[in-house]
């Protein structure tokens, strides 16, 4: 697939089979293609929150307009950032940079 076949074939997935698993080496698999985002300075600063527990899914769900996916979705992931990354000996960022 071509990378314009893949955007204009992508799609907001609504409904899940919540009786469906994901093995470990997938959701391994999906997070480290989410850690390949790019960050300002490459600072990497996201935080993936993976929720496992149903009754906590289930709060969640209630808080996010009950849609059936954050209960249904085989997986659940809160992305974070620690937005006070940059003050954090920044220097060592670009410390690996060619002059
Ligand atoms: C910032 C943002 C927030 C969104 N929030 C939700 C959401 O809370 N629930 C949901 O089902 N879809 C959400 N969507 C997906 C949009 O509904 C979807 O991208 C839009 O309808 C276009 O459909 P498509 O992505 O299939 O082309 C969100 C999309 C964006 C960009």
């Amino acid at each position: 697939m071509d990378v314009f076949e893949a955007i204009t074939s992508r799609r907001a997935i609504k409904h899940f089979d919540p009786a469906h698993r994901m093995n470990d080496a997938e959701v391994t698999r999906l997070i480290e293609a989410a850690m390949q985002s790019p960050t300002s300075f490459n600072i990497q600063h996201w935080r993936f929150v993976t929720i496992l527990d149903p009754e906590l899914r289930k709060e969640l769900r209630a808080l996010g307009n009950d849609q059936a996916q954050m209960t249904d979705a085989s997986l659940l992931i809160v992305m974070t950032a620690d937005v006070d990354a940059w003050k954090k000996e920044p220097q060592r960022y670009w410390k690996n940079a060619p002059p």
